[in-house]
Order: C-alpha cells, then sequence, then structure tokens
C-alpha cells in the first residue's frame, strides 16, 4: 500500500517530546495527525495521513442513523532504547477483519493496516506521553458513510486511525482495586447478535448500565448472559478470576464474549511466567458467588488494552448488598500478571517472537 503524506507544516508539529504537566486521563489528546482511506466502487483507495481534525459527513451518512461503525483499541509503547513498539497490532487488525462481516462492511488487509498504524505512529512519534504508566493509544474506526436511509449496507465506507496520548482507563491505576456491578437488569449481548464483535452499537447499548454501575459505586458492569446463569464480561473489559489453588480462569469465549487480544496474551502465554495456569471456562454465576464467600476464589479483576490487569476488590448488587474479593486489595497473582503484561509491552521483560512492532522511521 502507498501511503500520501499530506502533513501539516513543520512549524506546527511537535519538534520535542511529549512531557505532559500533571497526571494524564484516558483518551481526551490527540497527536498531530490521523490516517485516511476510503472505500467506494468495492476497493480501498487513497491511503493518506494528514492533520488531525473534523471530517465531512453527509447528515444521511448510514453510521449516523443505523450505527455501521466497526472499531480497535491498541497501544504503543516507548522502550528504554527510545524506540516506539506497538503491541500485538496484527490481532487487533485480524480483529477488526473478524468484526468487519458482523455489520456486513468491507474487510482490509492485515498487512494494510498495521502498515498504516506504524506510518501515523512513526509521524507523530514525539507525542509518545513521556510520564511513568502512559501509552500511546491507537484507535482504528470504520464508518458507513453513504447518504442512504434505507436499512442496508453502506456502499462506501471511511477507514481511519488516530492516536491518544493516555494514561490509566481508571484514574486509580493499577493501585486501587475497582468494584463492579454484577446486573440482572441490563445485559450486553444476546446470542446470535453482536457481543462478540467490536461494534459501536454494543457501547451504546451498555451506556445505562454503565451509569447505573457507577450510581452504586461501580466502575463498570459485569455482565450475565441472558438468562442471568453465567459470567460473561464487563463493559470494557474481559473478566478473571484466580483461585486459591492458583487457577486464572477467564469465561470461555462465546458470541457474547468479545476476544481480548490481552486475555489471548494472558492464556498464551502460560504458568511458567505467569505463575498461575490461565485457562478458559464456562462461570455459572452462582458458582462463583459461592467461591468468593468460601474464599476459594481470592483474586479477580479484567483484561483490556486500556484496562490492562484492573484488579476487582467487590462486586455490588442492585440491592445495594456487596461481596468482597478476598480482602479487597490487590493479590499476588493479579500484580504478577499485571508485572508480567506490562514489562513485554515496556521492554524490559523478553516478548514472545512476533508480539511487539517496532516502528520504523520513514517519515
Ligand atoms: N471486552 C470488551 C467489551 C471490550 O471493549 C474490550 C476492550 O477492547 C475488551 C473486552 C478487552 O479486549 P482487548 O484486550 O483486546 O483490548
Ligand atoms: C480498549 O480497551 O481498547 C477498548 O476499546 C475499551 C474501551 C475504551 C471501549
Amino acid at each position: 500500500m502507498k501511503i500520501r503524506y499530506d502533513l501539516k507544516p513543520a512549524a506546527q508539529r511537535r519538534t520535542a517530546p511529549f512531557t505532559p504537566q500533571g497526571p494524564l486521563s484516558f483518551g481526551q489528546l490527540r497527536t498531530d495527525h490521523m490516517f485516511l482511506m476510503d472505500y467506494a466502487d468495492g476497493g480501498w483507495r487513497d491511503p493518506r495521513i494528514v492533520p488531525y481534525g473534523p471530517f465531512s459527513l453527509d447528515p444521511g451518512a448510514v453510521v449516523l442513523h443505523y450505527s455501521q461503525e466497526i472499531f480497535e483499541g491498541a497501544k504503543a509503547f516507548k522502550h528504554a532504547d527510545g524506540e516506539i513498539q506497538a503491541f500485538r497490532i496484527d490481532k487487533n487488525a485480524e480483529r477488526l477483519n473478524r468484526s468487519a462481516p458482523g455489520v456486513c462492511m468491507p474487510t482490509i488487509p492485515v498487512e494494510d493496516q498495521v502498515q498504516a498504524i506504524l506510518a501515523l505512529l512513526d509521524v507523530d512519534r514525539l507525542w509518545f506521553p513521556e510520564q511513568d504508566g502512559a501509552s500511546l493509544y491507537i484507535r482504528p474506526f470504520m464508518i458507513g458513510t453513504q447518504d442512504s436511509l434505507g436499512v442496508k449496507p453502506s456502499t462506501r465506507y471511511l477507514f481511519c486511525v488516530f492516536l491518544s496520548p493516555s494514561g490509566p482507563y481508571y484514574p486509580k491505576g493499577f493501585t486501587e482495586p475497582i468494584k463492579l456491578l454484577i446486573s440482572r437488569r441490563f445485559h450486553r449481548a444476546a446470542p446470535g447478535g453482536t457481543g462478540a464483535i467490536k461494534t459501536g452499537g454494543n457501547y451504546a447499548a451498555s451506556l445505562r448500565a454503565g451509569v447505573a454501575a457507577h450510581e452504586l459505586g461501580a466502575s463498570q458492569v459485569l455482565f450475565l448472559d441472558t438468562t442471568d446463569t453465567w459470567i460473561e464480561e464487563a463493559g470494557a473489559m474481559n473478566h478473571f478470576h484466580v483461585t486459591r489453588g492458583g487457577r486464572l480462569v477467564i469465561p470461555t469465549f462465546t458470541d457474547t464474549i468479545l476476544r481480548s487480544v490481552t486475555s489471548e496474551s494472558v492464556l498464551a502465554l502460560g504458568a511458567a511466567a505467569l505463575g498461575v495456569e490461565a485457562v478458559q471456562e464456562r462461570i455459572p454465576l452462582a458458582a462463583f458467588l459461592e467461591g468468593l464467600k468460601s474464599g476459594e476464589i481470592a483474586e479477580a479483576g479484567g483484561f483490556g488494552t486500556a484496562a490492562v490487569v484492573s484488579p476487582v476488590g467487590a462486586y455490588v448488587f442492585e440491592d445495594k448488598s456487596e461481596v468482597k474479593v478476598g480482602a479487597g486489595g490487590i493479590g499476588p497473582h493479579t500484580r504478577q500478571v499485571y508485572d508480567v503484561v506490562t514489562g513485554i509491552q515496556r521492554g524490559t521483560r523478553p516478548a514472545p517472537a512476533g508480539w511487539m512492532f517496532k516502528v520504523p522511521r520513514i517519515a
């Protein structure tokens, strides 16, 4: 793919490394540029890097009415040698291509998505936030742009990638366990629906559940399946728990759970690296709650790109009752998994072959 560069004039671009004043939040800042590519007449055209900014869209664009949208989330890190390295962006590109048919959108070759992300990171590498625990968050997404009110797939699409210099998703980062609301009132995804793909509609549908969670002092909802029998996942991360016997258990991926790149990475690392055996099982809510009460389940948390490894200290219910996880703090296994995952991402531990993508110096 030949990318066209239409960059900001040098005088308007960042010329020194970005040193944030004060703690960075998640997802608020942008860098100087974005990647764009259009789809029409059955093919992708005009891949380009342009100044970040608003783009125009017909008010009748399909995405604005029927939410034909898919997105990804990945991160890039700066290693001790000063090079920027993106974590497993091929896996995000593969997932975008699994999401696309779920809402009748076209795919993009994985190598083109990877090239687009690396080229953009190269152009805006000085935007890497020089702050402990911060990263460059990468947001690729695709929208249906045809001006048409019929409920049918758009004939035209826009693919965009932009970057956000970010701190932790939860304001307290890894230092303070979060609370999750276990809800029987709200469900995120139904069998045969779009729960396993990363489409904006899933997140719109989860917003009121998130508001209800906040009202009860929880950060997110731990969603159950539609029969309220099985534990599924949270609004923006997969779920895990660790048993007293040292097994880390992630709910088996179904068509109502997103296949998290972070979870898949933990599963791939294995017991030698993690100090626990990571497995997937279907987890009945009743057994989970019993395990929490008996102490058989000693630790729990969430996995995600934005969330990284987020310890859960307690679960709250709609009647405001609460169940603690262990003593409510951060357990040793959760800490080790966090250290291993972030160590690989930040280059202080060796990464399995092919996990890190070094940003080439091209622009
Ligand atoms: N589940 C949902 C619903 C998510 O939004 C995310 C975030 O991307 C995840 C799980 C975690 O996936 P990943 O580790 O690929 O970021
Ligand atoms: C991510 O972790 O990258 C996500 O997409 C989660 C979220 C911010 C919606």
